[in-house]
């Protein structure tokens, strides 16, 4: 999607109706998501007949809604959803039938359902026979949309019809339709972004990680203070999950080093629980070095919300109520940056004196409030290939929501803010940074193995 665009931001339902035009549609759509848009298309069950869902899902990468009773995967009702979430309804191109249907507000099918439930602005692109478009009923029921409904009207134009004869009848010129789209929409607020959208249906991908070992840390830890207290946080594990789920669809196998989290994890995965600092670091330390002293992984990416203090002591039974309390805490050891080091080959004290082969890719999050300026200085002391830092006193890129708002920090290229996008689409987006590294390193292993023709003539 074109960040540019005039539609940039925006989610627009692009209602089709059963005109042999609805094959225009397609690159209707094409158009739209071309300026920007996040477009759901709506069809009634005749359009089905002429254009074919499976291209519409592809294109727009939701799932298509031709059924008034049809449910999203997640339980909503998909015509509702739109509704409420469009920032304007397209329907183009709209036949006679639709025209009647929706000047009577009789809900029928998804498209009339869903202008009906609808704040949103209707644009409506009438495509049908001339004499059709002249009919008085016609007529009347495309003013009735105009004038007491407030649609924006795309006329047809005058031109070869499908029925041989040429009249007023033809899908108007697709850019004037996105224009009457962006003009309808105006400068309103976007209404909806993010997760009240539909869902996104994620396209397939190739296996690219296939053969490769990627463990991801996910939930905040516990750090006791007496057998029933403990200081935490309020990581949830959603995006450490998102990104497991994402890593095991990219034929990964995927251990979780689960700290507290309060969502499942994908199927598929292994689970290592580890509620505390110290329990973490031992887990991810005997992942990260196989017996053989290789390296145990290829990907380590650390969702985790760990704590940096913990109580120097713990006491051995429940602190009784009294006067106040004062709880003294220690530094944990930052297992990043302790992972960082001993792939390199420069932990202190550290068992290998070599650094790992392969070396594996290092990925950490910076939860920060207010202000990332922090961040490229944590990039560099944990010695990370990627930081992904987000400010989590934002309402939407905190804990427990289903989006994020995340800068990525590499050591070799320039901060890289990417826009609000769901957990799902920043686990995607950051495994397809990793999937390139690991190819890379691996391309380098190959060709840096012999000498090269330069070392060895001299
Ligand atoms: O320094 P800060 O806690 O902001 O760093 C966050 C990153 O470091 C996260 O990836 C987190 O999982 C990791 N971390 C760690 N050990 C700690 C604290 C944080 O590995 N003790």
């Amino acid at each position: 999607m074109n960040a540019e665009g005039r539609l940039a931001g925006r989610f627009v339902a692009l209602g089709i109706t059963g005109s042999i035009a609805a094959y225009k549609a397609v690159e209707l759509l094409r158009l739209l998501r071309a300026e920007g848009a996040d477009v759901a298309v709506l069809m009634t069950q005749s359009a089905t007949r002429f254009v074919g869902t499976l291209t519409l899902e592809a294109l727009s990468r939701h799932a298509v809604e031709s059924d008034v009773l049809a449910l999203q995967p997640d339980g909503r009702i998909g015509h509702v959803v739109i509704a409420d979430a469009a920032d304007a309804i397209v329907v183009a191109p709209a036949t006679a039938h639709w025209l009647g249907m929706m000047a009577n507000g009789i809900a029928g099918d998804v498209v009339t359902a869903t202008c009906l439930a609808s704040a949103a602005p209707v644009v409506v692109a009438p495509a049908m026979d001339g004499e059709m478009y002249e009919h008085p009923a016609t007529r009347r029921n495309v003013a009735r949309l105009h004038e007491d409904f407030g649609c924006a009207i795309v006329d047809p134009e005058l031109g070869a019809l499908a029925s041989g004869q040429t009249g007023v009848g033809r899908l108007a010129a697709l850019p004037l339709i996105v224009d009457a789209v962006v003009a309808a929409i105006g400068d309103r607020p976007i209404r909806a972004p993010g997760a009240a959208r539909p869902a996104l249906v994620e396209p397939r991908h190739e296996e690219d990680l296939a053969g490769r070992h990627v463990v991801v840390t996910a939930g905040g830890t516990a750090e006791p203070i007496d057998p029933v207290r403990f200081i935490g946080n309020r990581s949830t594990g959603k995006m450490g999950m998102a990104i497991a789920q994402a890593a095991l669809d990219r034929g990964a196998s995927v251990t979780i080093v689960a700290g507290l989290v309060s969502v499942a994890p994908p199927e598929g995965a292994r689970i290592v629980r580890a509620e505390t600092t110290e329990t973490m670091r031992a887990a991810v330390l005997h992942e990260l070095v196989a017996p053989d002293g290789g390296a145990g992984l290829d990907a380590l990416i650390m969702a985790a919300a760990v704590a940096d203090f913990r109580p120097r002591l713990t006491a051995d039974t429940k602190l009784a109520r009294g006067g106040p309390l004062v709880l003294e805490l220690e530094a944990t050891p930052d297992i990043l940056a302790e992972v960082g080091r001993i792939s390199r080959g420069s932990d202190v004290g550290g068992a290998l004196g070599r650094a790992l082969e392969p070396r594996p890719v290092l990925v950490g999050f910076a939860a920060e409030t207010g202000s990332l300026a922090r961040a490229p200085e944590k990039l560099r002391a944990k010695g990370v290939d990627l930081l992904l830092a987000n400010d989590v006193s934002q309402a939407d890129s905190g804990f427990g929501t289903d989006t994020n708002r995340v800068t990525v920090y590499s050591r070799d290229g320039d901060a890289d803010p990417w826009p609000l996008l769901s957990k799902h689409e920043v686990a995607d987006r950051l495994l397809d940074l990793v999937a390139g590294r690991l190819d890379e390193r691996d391309a380098g292993r190959q060709t840096g193995g012999a000498p090269s023709a330069q070392e060895t003539t001299r």
